[in-house]
């Protein structure tokens, strides 16, 4: 294995030395100790402190498998971060581990019989002394009757509890059992000491937990509890400790971003809007590029537009899931918008100076949308013109005021609904990504696909772009540069870098 170096930082700075001046006299320590490699430290002075006390090689290992959303993608970062602090090692296999976890999701399926499917296959593993751990939306939902059903789990742990993660390990080393499920309303889930962020450039941070807005059809609501904002001087705090990491990209996370409310009070803090919060996000030193997701069209305010007019490390790219295109189904769906309402944020975007890219989400087949309803979803991508699309079938979900409605659709016809909205979809964004050719956009590199000889990096747009580069060229992983677009497809351009 080559010789990896870490700065004094312990950000992974690959198989080269660190070049950035940290003024520190030992930079670019060899590592052998491969733990150190993937924590990337949020609370630094307490991390280190912990390392040094740590065994060099821990005997206690995990597997982690995560389901579901960034919010889940970013728990499980968490949560490695806490475990390795704790003195775990995490393997890539469930042969070589002695927890194995699942974070779960639950938003849409059945995402819950997928898990116990899964627990069931590796029963047989508990005679091995391997212990069970189900995490995240389908242990708080399903709570303690996972231990009914799967009598080998030890621990179930909803998304709020992770803060007791190390309580909670000591108690199943011990061989009881252990549950964290009662902290729905808690804002302490927002300060980790300890996150393992796996990709150095990019990374998340979460600003707001839970949702107040209970949609018909969803479930979040009952699994990540109710709504709750971080403070701004927290998340500028991490900002900066993310930039000052190396990170030059950060994500700003939660179910609804927009409808922040800053708890930040006494007369020195002024209490920031989400677009104020994005905009300082944005200036923090060494930030480049600024995302947020997921917006909801009730609470998306101007000013949001304005902020990213006028602060350009803010990316040119807003996800406001609309859900449907007919007011009567909006209405059914809880989702407190018209049509006519969310136009009026589209065309907000649409007139901005900078072209923003818009996404979204759509449920089709939702219990009683007629055929005409569903035609009102097409006309409103052919209105929109979206950069791109996430399709739902409808799929009921427990405790939902859905699960009551009459008149459900048949599989086989969300299917199809699904196929027409998809293959329209496909010819709006041939359409819209052709309007691309020839136009010089700054990636961000994301790494090479060797098989193809060419590099993948990201437009602040969010589009994908597999470029060439010129003889000798070689971009950095991590790195910014410009590409100019020579071919374009329905979900990703290619081009040619320009130096
Ligand atoms: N059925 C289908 N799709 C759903 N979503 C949420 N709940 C359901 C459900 N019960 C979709 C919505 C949401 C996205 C994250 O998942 O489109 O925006
Ligand atoms: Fe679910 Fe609606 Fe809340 Fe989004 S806004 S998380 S769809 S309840």
């Amino acid at each position: 294995m080559p010789q990896r170096f870490l700065c004094d930082d312990y950000r992974d700075v690959g198989e080269q030395k660190c070049t950035r001046n940290h003024n520190l006299p030992d930079e670019g320590r060899a590592i052998k100790n491969e733990r150190r490699l993937i924590v990337q430290i949020v609370n630094l002075p307490l991390t280190r402190v912990i390392l040094a006390n740590m065994p060099a090689e821990p005997q206690k290992t995990f597997y982690l498998e995560t389901f579901g959303c960034q919010m889940n993608v970013h728990d499980s970062e968490k949560v490695i971060g806490t475990l390795i602090s704790q003195g775990y090692r995490q393997v890539s296999t469930v042969e070589d581990a002695g927890l194995i976890l699942y974070n779960t999701c639950s938003i849409r399926d059945k995402a819950e019989q997928k898990v116990f499917h899964r627990l069931a296959d590796y029963k047989k593993l508990q005679a091995q002394g391997k212990k069970f751990g189900v995490l995240g939306c389908v242990a708080q939902q399903e709570g303690e009757k996972i231990f009914e059903r799967a009598p080998h789990v030890s621990m179930v742990c909803g998304s709020a509890s992770y803060r007791n993660l190390p309580q909670m390990l000591i108690q199943i080393e011990e061989g009881k059992r252990a549950t964290g499920l009662d902290d729905r309303e808690t804002d302490e889930c927002f300060e980790t000491e300890f996150t393992s962020r796996s990709n150095p450039h990019r990374g998340y941070i979460t600003i707001i937990e839970g949702c107040d807005k209970f949609c018909a059809y969803c479930v979040v609501p009952f699994t990540r509890g109710k709504e709750r904002s971080r403070a701004s001087d927290s998340v500028l705090a991490e900002a900066h400790q993310m930039a000052d990491l190396g990170y030059t990209e950060i994500q700003l996370l939660g179910q609804n971003v927009n409808s922040y409310k800053d708890p930040a009070g006494g007369s020195s803090v002024k209490k920031k809007t989400f677009a104020e919060l994005l905009a300082a996000v944005a200036a923090v030193p060494g930030i480049k590029r600024v995302r947020f997701t997921t917006s909801h069209p009730r609470d998306f305010g101007r000013d949001i537009v304005q902020a990213i007019e006028s602060v350009p490390t803010l990316c040119d790219h807003v996800h406001l899931p609309v859900q449907t295109g007919s007011t009567r189904v909006l209405d059914a769906m809880q989702r407190l918008y018209t049509r006519e309402q969310y136009l009026e944020r589209i065309s907000w975007m649409k007139a901005a100076k900078r072209e923003i890219s818009i996404t979204t989400d759509i449920i089709v087949g939702f219990p009683g949308e007629t055929e005409a309803e569903f035609q009102e979803t097409l006309s409103l991508l052919d209105e929109v013109e979206y950069d791109g699309i996430f399709g739902f079938k409808y799929s009921p979900r427990p405790n939902t005021p859905a699960l009551k409605l009459e008149d459900p659709i048949p599989d086989a016809e969300k299917a199809r609904r699904l196929a027409v909205l998809q293959e329209k979809q496909r010819s709006i964004q041939m359409r819209r990504n052709s309007s691309n050719l020839g136009k010089v956009f700054e990636v961000m590199v994301e790494g090479k696909n060797e098989a193809r000889g060419q590099w993948i990096g990201r437009t602040s747009q969010n589009k994908v772009m597999n470029f060439k580069v010129p003889e000798g060229a070689i971009p950095t992983v991590g790195g910014y540069v410009s590409v100019v677009t020579t071919a374009t497809f329905p979900n990703s351009l290619a081009g040619e870098m320009v130096i």
